[in-house]
């Protein structure tokens, strides 16, 4: 599996954990975010990863800011994505079992390192379950194509 990756300033540190996290599990990773502490506006590491998971240049997304509100935001912004906030592991598998979401988000500055790889694996060892939450999360697609 191939997993792009995005984030702001504020979580440039945890990316690279959360990056190495990934890599020594296994997985490609590809960095959409910034390197440095310099200012940076998280709605475009969310466009780019988004856009990499639409045009399937990779198959999900981890985005990550100061308290993944913004660039969860800005991440659903791009038709088709379905991202979501998790600082828990429970949520980030039920993300992916019922909601069929593919990017993932958490704040830096609201989880600590190894809850954050908890959070990432729970999500990434998950798979949607289809039945009845695929007529739900066909509605929200619906609710999009409608007002998009
Ligand atoms: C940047 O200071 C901060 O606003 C951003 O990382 C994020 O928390 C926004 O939602």
């Amino acid at each position: 599996m191939k997993i792009g990756i995005g984030n702001d300033h504020s979580a440039v540190e945890l990316k690279n954990e959360i990056l190495k996290h990934l890599v020594n599990r296994g997985f490609e990773v590809v960095n959409y975010g910034t390197d440095n502490a310099e200012s940076y506006n998280y709605a475009f590491a969310a466009e780019k990863v988004s856009n990499a998971v639409i045009q399937g240049d990779v198959d999900c997304g981890i985005c990550i800011c100061g308290t993944g509100i913004g660039i969860s935001i800005a991440c659903n912004k791009v038709k088709g994505i379905r991202a979501c906030v998790c600082s828990e592991p429970f949520s980030a598998k039920l993300s992916k079992q019922h909601n069929n979401t593919n990017i993932l988000c958490f704040g830096a500055r609201v989880v600590g390192v190894e809850l954050a790889k908890m959070i990432v694996d729970e999500w990434v060892n998950a798979t949607f379950e289809g039945g009845r939450h695929a007529e739900r999360v066909a509605t929200i697609m619906d609710i999009e194509n409608r007002n998009c």
